[in-house]
């Protein structure tokens, strides 16, 4: 289980995967509706007032940590730091590169922090991070297996949903129409949020290892070859998506590979989506148009979007 769990294979990774998946169920998530949806109004409403904002900083970040943290059941302290790991961790896969030695020391930084400040002790009772520690009681998976799972949240769960959070302010700032359409129906709010990932997927690569030759459109990939599997490019291909750039909240993508497929898809989209429906709707009910400056985007191994996103709203 020494890769975790995007990087086992079944029966091992079927372990991991069930805990998580008890946990992020849409079920399991249900009690946290509520105050997602409250914190959303009020962030909202004090960007409102703000009229200018940063949508990365002042929008994506400052609402999506702290869900994490009380979902995981963190303690108060070091919370400020939980948003240096996600990222880190992404720019860790791929190939050796300048930027790789920075990541491996914020993903011992994560260890650290996993086994001190996040320690089983440390965690609130009934949080998610209890829960895996329970699983450890029970025999399930070892203590290595349990800080693994810990990272997972910590690192999957954060520049993701941030990135695509701040990708949907973008995307309807460039397509006003689309958020007229969105006003007009918020019960397309979901479908327009699959809609985002698929034009701006925060994850735009991970890579498998070949078990026997295959071929594909013409190319024989021999067995044992690392494959980039490119679910940015794939959420684009004109063989399969009509006018792919376009961002049209009536298309329904339910098969865009956003949150990857198979038996690593994402297994905290319903997080993702709970968070991402709840600003949405607060957005919608609360702002007639986006207006954005020059936006910056972050360099990583594995992500894409926005690092910065200089926003200002019309009521
Ligand atoms: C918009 C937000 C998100 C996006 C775009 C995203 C994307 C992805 C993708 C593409 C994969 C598949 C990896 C593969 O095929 O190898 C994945 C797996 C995973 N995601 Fe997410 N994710 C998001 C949010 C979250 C959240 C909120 C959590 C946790 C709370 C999370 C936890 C995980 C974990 C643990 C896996 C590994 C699953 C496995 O290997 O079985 N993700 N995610």
């Amino acid at each position: 289980m020494a890769g975790g769990i995007l990087a086992s294979d079944p029966p091992q990774h079927t372990v991991l995967r069930v805990i998580l998946s008890r946990m992020l169920m849409p079920r399991a998530l249900r009690g946290l509706g509520p105050s997602v949806t409250a914190v959303a109004g009020e962030l909202v409403d004090r960007l409102v007032v703000r009229g200018e904002f940063d949508a990365v900083s002042d929008l994506a970040e400052a609402f999506t940590p702290r869900f994490v943290a009380d979902l995981i059941g963190l303690p108060e302290e070091g919370r400020d730091r939980i948003l240096e790991f996600g990222a880190a961790t992404f720019d860790g896969l791929g190939p050796t590169g300048e930027r790789t030695p920075a990541a491996r020391k914020r993903q011992q930084a994560l260890m650290h922090y996993v086994s001190t400040t996040a320690a089983r002790d440390r965690l609130a009772a009934g949080g998610l991070g209890a829960r895996v520690w329970e699983a450890v009681d029970a025999g399930d998976i070892d203590e290595q297996a349990a800080v693994t799972l810990m990272t997972a949240f910590l690192s999957a769960g954060m520049d993701t949903t941030i990135l695509s959070l701040a990708a949907a302010v973008r995307l309807f700032a460039q397509h006003p129409e689309q958020w007229d359409a969105l006003r007009a129906d918020p019960s397309l709010v979901p479908a327009a949020y699959l809609e985002v990932l698929r034009v701006a997927a925060p994850v735009t690569v991970f890579s498998r290892v070949t078990t026997r030759e295959w071929e594909c459109d013409g190319v024989t990939i021999p067995a044992g070859a690392r494959v980039a599997v490119l679910y940015a490019s794939a959420n684009r291909d004109e063989r399969k998506w009509a006018d792919p750039e376009r961002l049209d909240i009536t298309r329904r993508p339910a098969d865009h590979l956003g949150f990857g497929v198979g038996v690593h898809a994402c297994v905290g989209q319903n997080l993702a989506k709970l968070e991402a429906h709840s600003l949405l709707t607060a957005l919608l009910a609360r702002v007639h148009r986006f207006e954005i400056g020059e936006p910056e985007f972050i360099v990583n191994n594995t992500l894409h979007g926005l690092s910065r996103l200089p926003c200002r709203i019309v009521t």
